[in-house]
């Protein structure tokens, strides 16, 4: 029998690729070069299974192309609004992520945001490798506590509570969160976490606002002038999730304004392409969508992907199937 044929969209760790080449037929994106429309539509035409990362778009007009073979997308990532999920339900195309195994380092990474806004890290890091810096002395760059403050998060699934563990047991936080459910009582006891009735209050109580809910339709600008204007002067915001979440514009006009003390972001509405006003501020701090970008965590999910394709090719549910 011939091997199921499988098109992957961007380069993934080599150990994965070694292990998909043995097992399918496939084809890589060797030069890892960002692929267009036009070749997901012809991925699709001609491939069992194709696998598309977090910045690839799935979009009805592709899903709808004519003459498809493809019966599984395995996507490379826990975050899926780059697929039209109802597109492909409705083209018999079963979509799967890999949540679970980026839970700890994307919370790493919010946290690792949360630290480096609160003390001006990146800020700091310019001023020295600019030649700027003149020594220590009293009123340098001060900045705000971490420690013993009230981190809000919105969203309260499994990266938020992940976040929240290391703020509370390690800096000793109080931790609020905003969540369509609530929490599990064993996680609100271990965390003594406090859930609010709606996110006005927790805009308003929380020092760190950090955002975990998914992109989609609902949550697309939940941050904009309005909310930000709800925040405490000294609150920073932190975004981890989906660019989508915050008006970029609105957040520029608040932290050029002072409106609230800075932000840390890793996502941003039309990434790669980020808004120029961010680049013209010193209270923000700007990584390029690492959440889950350590070798351990993006081999971990090259396998889950490869677990849901033997499933899938075996006969059985994939395990991480999402429709
Ligand atoms: C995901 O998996 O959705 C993340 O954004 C990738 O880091």
């Amino acid at each position: 029998m011939s091997k199921p044929k499988v098109f992957v969209t961007r380069k993934w760790p080599s150990s994965v690729e070694e292990k998909l080449n043995a097992l399918y037929d496939v084809t890589l994106n060797t030069d890892d070069r960002p692929l267009t429309a036009d070749e997901f539509k012809a991925a699709l035409q001609n491939y069992d299974a194709v696998c598309p990362s977090v910045c690839d778009a799935f979009p009805a007009d592709v899903l709808n192309a004519a003459d498809k073979r493809c019966k599984i997308l395995g996507n490379f990532g826990v975050g899926f609004n780059h697929i039209d999920i109802q597109a492909a339900k409705a083209n018999n195309i079963v979509v799967t992520n890999t949540p679970g195994v980026l839970t700890e380092s994307t919370a790493d990474l919010a946290m690792t945001l949360l630290l480096m806004s609160a003390r001006r890290g990146a800020e700091g890091d310019r001023q020295v490798r600019a030649g700027q810096w003149t020594g220590w002395c009293p009123t340098h760059m001060l900045s705000s506590d971490v420690t013993g403050t009230t981190l809000g998060l919105i969203g309260f699934g499994r990266i938020a509570i992940a976040m929240a563990r290391k703020a509370h047991h390690g800096f000793g936080m109080k931790i609020i969160y905003f969540s369509p459910r609530a929490a599990d009582q064993s996680v609100v006891d271990e965390l003594k976490a406090e859930r609010c009735a709606t996110l006005p209050e927790l805009l308003a109580a929380a020092d760190y606002v950090s955002l975990h809910c998914p992109g989609s339709p609902e949550t697309k600008h939940l941050i904009n002038a309005d909310s930000l204007e709800l925040m405490k002067p000294s609150a920073h915001l932190i975004n981890s999730a989906r660019g989508d979440v915050v008006d970029s514009q609105a957040l520029i006009d608040a932290l050029r304004h002072h409106k609230i003390a800075g932000a840390g972001l890793d996502v941003y509405e039309g990434e790669p392409n980020i808004n120029p006003g961010f680049l013209t501020l010193d209270n923000v701090t700007l990584l390029p969508h690492l959440g889950s970008a350590t070798l351990s965590t993006r081999t971990a999910m090259g396998n889950r992907v490869l677990a849901n394709l033997a499933d899938f090719f075996g006969g059985k549910e994939p395990q991480d199937r999402v429709v």
